[in-house]
């Protein structure tokens, strides 16, 4: 198993592809693009050559990854000229694999943090002789995802992506978006037009009578495509829950990045992120939040499960909590932002302008 691609485009990638309200793979998450923690454990697991499939521009990957050799990989890109979706992405960089017809090729879901032994799952996939094997875990709520029965011995009888309707939710099995195929299987999927890989792909070999074998694996596991997830995921890396050979530091209760200035009386914890040449006023209290580089975060000020974008000022005493502040973005003194509010980038609020409690 030497080989990978990592799916990293889709709709709507192209805009904004690095402000922190659509997290994508070059977002810092504890202190390093979040794709570097991916390529990092799939090196780890002994993968050599990765191809990353984007549908934006490759300019965004190449200046940071380069040829991969950094990371001991080595690191092809190819951009599609409109999204192929997940199956039309896989196939269109088919040409640059090296496996043979019957090997193993990995392939990811770009926005996932997990701590998947990525060899257990090829493992399974040579033990039972599948065509495809996928990585599954278990949520609660399971509409967001592809949802996917198995039967006793671990193999796929169905897959339900985004099942809407209570009949359809069957499991709480769902695809956690890491899958070995086996190259023949690539090579089959059509050229030339989008193919969704959870829409078409698995129920068409499904409905083929083709073996998917799933592999139910309650490690840490987390989708990072809303910019909740993404504060979660960074605090969990810089815990050490979700592990990571990319972590720029050591595991503990905070990460402050070189440069950055704290306060000494500010209180950073439960894995809390201080970017590079962010400042930290005095009396802060910055709790399970990722602030980007160059952000201000003012004296007093409250800050918990917040995503603070690059070069954002937070005034004193304002509290963030849920809150996503956009880059560039400027949050007045003495504002109340909770739950899921998201300021847009370069955007000002003024001195005491929003709350949630009373005013006085
Ligand atoms: N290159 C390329 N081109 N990549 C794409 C495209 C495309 O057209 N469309 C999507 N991707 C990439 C995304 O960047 C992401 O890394 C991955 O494929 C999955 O796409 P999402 O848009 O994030 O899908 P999702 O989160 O709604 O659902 C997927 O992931 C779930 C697990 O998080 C599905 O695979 C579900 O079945 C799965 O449960
Ligand atoms: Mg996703």
């Amino acid at each position: 198993m030497t080989e990978a691609i990592l799916l990293v485009g889709g709709k709507g990638t192209r805009l904004r592809p690095l402000t922190v309200h659509t997290p994508k793979p070059m977002v810092p998450a504890a202190g390093v693009p979040f794709l570097a923690h991916q390529l990092a454990r799939a090196r780890a697991a002994g993968v050599e050559h990765v191809v990353l499939a984007t549908s934006y521009l490759a300019e965004v990957f190449e200046p940071y990854f380069g040829d991969g050799s950094q990371l001991g990989l080595h690191l092809e890109y190819v951009t599609e000229r409109e999204p192929l979706g997940t199956g039309g992405a896989i196939r269109n960089v088919a040409s640059r694999l090296r496996s043979g017809p019957n090997d193993p090729v990995l392939i990811f879901n770009g926005d996932i943090l997990t701590g998947l032994d990525i060899n257990s799952l090829v493992e399974t996939h040579q033990r039972t002789g599948a065509d495809v094997s996928l990585h599954l875990t278990r949520v609660s709520d399971p509409r967001a995802y592809g949802l996917v029965p198995t039967d006793a011995t671990g193999r796929v009888t169905a897959f339900l992506e985004k099942p809407q309707t209570p009949e359809e939710i069957v499991t709480d099995q769902i695809n956690a978006g890491a899958y070995v195929f086996d190259r023949s299987v690539i090579d089959s999927i059509p050229t030339g037009r989008p193919v969704s890989v959870e829409r078409e792909t698995f129920p068409g070999l499904l409905a083929a009578g083709a073996h998917l074998q799933g592999l139910v694996d309650s490690t840490y596991w987390l989708d990072l495509g809303t910019p909740q997830a993404f504060v979660r995921g960074s605090a969990d890396l810089v815990l050490g829950r979700a592990p990571s050979p990319a972590l720029p530091g050591r595991r503990g209760d905070r990460l402050v990045l070189d440069g950055a200035q704290v306060a000494e009386d500010a209180k950073l914890t439960g894995g809390t992120v201080i970017g590079a040449d962010a400042r930290i006023g005095a009396g802060a209290r910055v709790e399970g939040s990722t602030v980007l580089a160059g952000a201000v975060v003012g004296e007093g000020a409250r800050v918990r499960d917040s995503l603070i974008g690059a070069g954002a000022r937070i005034g004193a005493r304002t509290i963030l909590d849920g809150a996503v502040v956009g880059d560039g973005a400027s949050v007045g003194a003495d504002n109340e932002l909770r739950d899921g509010m998201r300021v847009w980038c370069d955007v000002a609020i003024p001195t005491g302008a929003v709350r949630f409690s009373s005013d006085q």
